[in-house]
């Protein structure tokens, strides 16, 4: 077992089967949909871990498929294979919580059924979770690992894409895996999981903060049986999932970020709609006057977004008041920099073009933390762990 340079740790080479005292047992979790072709030579590749002397639970957590997967399972009378079919639930996430829930044994492991997961790499999951990993993953891109060729341009793209998104949240190198092993210690720790998640490694990464997560190097085969159920709307959710994980893991930062951009956009708003409205109004009313209207209205901009994606948690509730208030916190920093603006142009040689924007640049600076922390304290109540 080595130490990469990111922190996580990569074992290598063969693992001796257990035997007489240091025999393990691992429970290993398969979720299934329609997976009624692959699950023999799974079944039979385990079987072979068996004969070398792993204690093996395997969990199938099948949606319902109808394909023959109960009739196969049940035929084979093997008291170590349970099948849990689940009539009104659907979904690969729940699927493996269901699994985990379920398990027996100590040492736990999530794996594809349609064979992408070599099972022979379970001994070398079970060996990084003895040395102290809380966590281990199937990893394609550590040095050893490798992909079957003949995966499409578009789904590497994807992929990496996909990886890079999680890098806030973990350095392993492969966090998309769902080749996956940990202790149920680590399991028990796991709060408030969310089944949105499809990529219940990173879920169960960042919910069950781990810190010790191994890569094991595999070889990731391409099925040879059915279809991928990974489709466009997987990707749409792992969006969702990545926006949840950062609301959940950095409260703060994912509530400021946001804020600031709609801010610097309410600028670009502002200047647009005074160039749109300065010559439509003029005629009917003095410049003051389109001026508020336009600070108004981009008031209302920034408050339409920074509720949605600022102050995420804000109910349905009190928008009315909601709002008041928003005009009234952000008043205060403008009327500050109004008086400031014209105590400096009393002397005509304080305002140079360069004090100038640097004035506007820290005057925006503090009135954007201004209006997010008191609009966040008096406004919005702190959010619940809960998003
Ligand atoms: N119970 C249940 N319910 N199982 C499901 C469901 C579901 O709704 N959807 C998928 N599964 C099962 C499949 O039967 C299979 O055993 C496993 O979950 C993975 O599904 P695949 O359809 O084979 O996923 P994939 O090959 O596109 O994705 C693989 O690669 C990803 C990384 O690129 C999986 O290993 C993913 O876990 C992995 O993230
Ligand atoms: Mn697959």
């Amino acid at each position: 077992m080595e130490i990469d340079e990111t922190g996580s740790q990569v074992s290598n080479g063969p693992v001796q089967p257990p035997s007489g005292e240091g025999r393990r047992s691992v429970s290993i979790i398969v979720p299934t949909y329609q997976e009624g072709e692959s699950l023999p030579p799974l079944i039979e590749r385990l079987d072979r871990l068996r004969s070398a002397g792993w204690d093996l639970e395997v969990l199938i957590v099948d949606d319902n498929s109808r394909d023959g997967t109960e009739e196969f399972i049940e035929s084979l009378e093997a008291a170590w294979i349970r099948l849990i079919v689940r009539q009104d639930d659907r979904g690969l996430s729940t699927a493996v919580m269901k699994g985990l829930e379920e398990a027996s044994h100590d040492l736990l492991v999530v794996m594809d059924a349609d064979l992408s997961h070599p099972p022979e790499s379970i001994p070398a999951f079970v060996e990084a979770l003895s040395d102290g990993a809380e966590f281990v993953i199937g990893s394609r891109y550590v040095p050893g690992g490798s992909t079957e060729d003949g995966w499409g341009y578009l789904r590497w793209v994807n992929s990496k894409v996909a990886t890079v998104m999680a890098r806030p949240f973990t350095r392993v190198k492969d966090p998309m895996s769902g080749f996956l092993g940990l202790r149920r210690d680590t399991w028990l720790r796991a709060e408030d999981l969310d089944p949105i998640g499809y990529k219940i490694g990173l879920e169960l990464i960042v919910k069950c903060r781990c810190t010790k997560v191994a890569e094991v190097p595999i070889h990731f085969s391409t099925r040879r049986h059915g279809e991928s159920k990974l489709t466009l709307k997987v990707q749409k959710d792992y969006l969702k999932h990545i926006i949840r994980l950062a609301r959940w893991k950095y409260p703060e930062r994912s509530s400021f970020i946001p804020f600031a951009v709609v801010g610097a956009m309410g600028i670009g708003v502002y200047v647009a709609l005074l160039a749109v409205l300065v010559p439509l109004l003029s005629s009917v009313m003095g410049k003051p006057w389109i001026i508020a209207i336009a600070i108004l209205l981009t008031m209302c901009f920034n408050f339409i977004l920074d509720r949605k994606l600022a102050f995420w948690w804000a109910g349905k509730e009190r928008v009315a008041t909601q709002f008041v208030g928003f005009v009234a916190i952000c008043t205060v920093p403008v009327l500050v920099n109004f008086w400031v603006t014209t105590s400096f142009s009393a002397d005509d040689q304080m305002v140079t073009p360069l004090a100038g924007m640097i004035g506007a640049a820290v005057g925006s600076v503090l009135g954007v933390l201004f209006n997010w922390s008191v609009s966040r304290l008096l406004l919005f109540s702190r959010p619940r762990r809960d998003a």
